[in-house]
């Protein structure tokens, strides 16, 4: 197709070195014009410092830069874009005290009188980005208060609206429900269609499939191989990633038999939405968690998935209502606290793990003992001898890809960030062990690697309640499902009924309606 014509990015025998640690090793990438070429490769392969490198965020050690047939080396960001080079970045980069709007023309605000922004332009101009994208957010609304989901739109909304001729994603759909995912993937086929040039890096393997003209594979910051997706299958690609065969889940049993370890009656959540209007963002739920069971939690972004998870961690914002039993004490939902459910064993793995989950400017050290504080340093103080073991041990456990425990958090890629957030909350030793989206941004081979996990953990007798977004995980995974829907329970789904379909007829309204008039 494209093939014959010149690139209008060509890479040669890129290098990059961190210290010691050799991130990538002589990839070349050659990006055409109206196609998306998707790069494909387990955590810390360096997908993400080739595309830093391209867009101007990293210098490179080694190797050439072509853009339009001119050598180039970008030494910022802006440099970058100057070229026509936009890039939307894996983890989000906005600034939480600014709006909506302000995130969008950070740095290229519009000036009035020459000196002063302008800030109604700035607002104007958002909203119809915004619009234009069908992207249902208040240009003013400050971005600390949006849920991620909402924050990697704004995120991508930026990127657009620099009308870049090259658009880089890393990872862009990683925090977007089914729907918003959908709208981003044609967004971005209509942007090739009109001749931009687009580098997309995704773990989904169907979207990437759904999406690429071309894939490139790197394995340990290695160039494998460009193929032609229609040339190429998902076992190639799988294959070509990790070296190895993965191995397929099996359906998990029933174990409604066990004890109950928590149970939580007609848990509530009101509070205001982002217009001011007071809403049920969790609607009477009722469940029980059984010992060793995985209790999967489905449903649309939106549907109040998350908080439920909140309300029975004591974490959640608004006004609560309900009661969660555990070890035979009832307690109300309004009085839980997030200390009070760790010191009762309960263990919460929040979505973002940027927010909440991770100190990113400390090391892996000091995120590694956070939980874990009053158990290993029970008079106040703590070793660094003690530490160092316990990050040790969540390296070795979680097969982190690190220096070790002294290397920075924000040095590690996505995924590796991932394994350190789980690892850290395992050292509490938890009985009930609540996760949000657990492999979010996870690469094939070091998801398996977290479900055996899982699994393992649920058969040593501890109880986990899990969100995900992913139907193939929720299935694999889950002994039972609770789907929700618009804040209400609308189903538990034994294992052996279970099935996408069945979870997304109960996930939507318009399937409830459907089920509802059959029965
Ligand atoms: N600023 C940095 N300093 C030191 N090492 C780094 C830095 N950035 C990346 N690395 C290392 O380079 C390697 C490649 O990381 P990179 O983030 O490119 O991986 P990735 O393919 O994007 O992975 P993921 O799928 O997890 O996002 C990893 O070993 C990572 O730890
Ligand atoms: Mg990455």
């Amino acid at each position: 197709m494209t093939d014959s014509s010149t690139p209008i990015v060509s890479l040669r025998r890129i290098s990059k070195s961190f210290g010691h640690v050799v991130a990538l090793r002589c990839v070349d990438l050659d990006i055409h014009a109206a196609e998306i070429h998707a790069i494909m490769g387990e955590n810390g392969a360096g997908k993400s410092t080739l595309v830093k490198i391209l867009s101007g965020v990293h210098r490179r050690s080694g190797g050439e830069m072509m853009v339009r047939g001119h050598a180039v080396d970008f030494a910022t960001p802006k440099e970058a874009e100057r070229s026509g080079i936009a890039i939307i970045h894996q983890e989000l980069n906005l600034i939480p005290s600014l709006t909506v709007s302000e995130n969008i023309f950070l740095g290229r605000e519009p000036l009035k009188a020459g000196l002063f922004i302008d800030y109604a332009e700035i607002e104007r101009r958002s909203a119809e980005i915004l619009t234009r994208f069908g992207i249902d957010i208040d240009p003013r609304a400050d971005v600390e208060n949006l849920r991620v989901g909402e924050q990697q739109l704004v995120e991508i909304a930026r990127a657009l609206s620099l009308n870049a001729d090259v658009l880089v994603l890393d990872e862009p759909t990683s925090a977007l429900s089914e729907a918003e995912a959908q709208r981003l993937a044609s967004f971005v086929r209509e942007l090739a269609r009109q001749g931009v040039a687009i580098i997309y890096i995704s773990h989904r393997m169907s979207e990437v499939f759904a999406m690429a003209d071309k894939i490139t594979v790197l394995r340990d910051g290695n160039f494998i191989a460009t193929r032609r997706s229609e040339e190429i299958s998902e076992r190639d690609i799988i294959r070509m990633m990790v070296g190895r065969e993965l191995k397929k889940q099996e359906v998990a049993p029933s174990v409604t038999s066990n004890p109950v370890v928590l149970s939580a009656r007609n848990l509530g959540l009101e509070r205001p939405n982002s217009r001011g209007r007071i809403h049920s963002v969790v609607n009477d739920v009722s469940f029980d968690l059984h010992a060793g069971e995985i209790l999967g939690i489905g449903g649309l972004l939106g549907s109040g998935r998350t908080e439920v998870l909140e309300l029975i961690f004591g974490a959640a914002i608004g006004k609560r209502s309900g009661s969660v039993a555990q070890r035979g004490v009832r307690m109300r939902a309004q009085s839980l606290t997030p200390r009070g459910s760790v010191t009762n064993g309960v263990a919460f793995l929040t979505e973002d793990r940027k927010g909440t989950g991770l100190l990113l400017h400390a090391d892996i050290r000091s995120n590694a003992v956070l939980p874990s504080l009053p158990w290993i340093a029970p008079l106040g103080w703590l070793t660094t001898l003690r530490e160092d073991a316990v990050a040790k041990r969540i390296i070795d456990a979680m097969r982190v890809r690190c220096q070790g425990p002294n290397q920075g958090i924000d040095e590690l890629s996505g995924g590796n960030q991932q394994k350190i957030v789980l690892g850290k909350w395992l050292e509490i030793r938890p009985s009930v062990v609540l996760l949000d989206e657990p492999t979010r941004g996870i690469d094939v081979g070091a998801k398996e690697e977290i479900y055996d996990l899982l699994k393992k953990l649920a058969q040593s007798g501890v109880a986990v309640v899990m969100v995900s977004s992913e139907l193939p995980e929720l299935l694999a995974l889950s002994n039972r499902i609770l789907v929700m829907c618009e804040g209400k329970a609308t189903g538990i789904i034994n294992s052996d009924e279970f099935s996408e379909e069945r979870v997304m007829e109960l996930a939507t309204p318009l399937g409830n309606a459907l089920t509802g008039e059959a029965a």
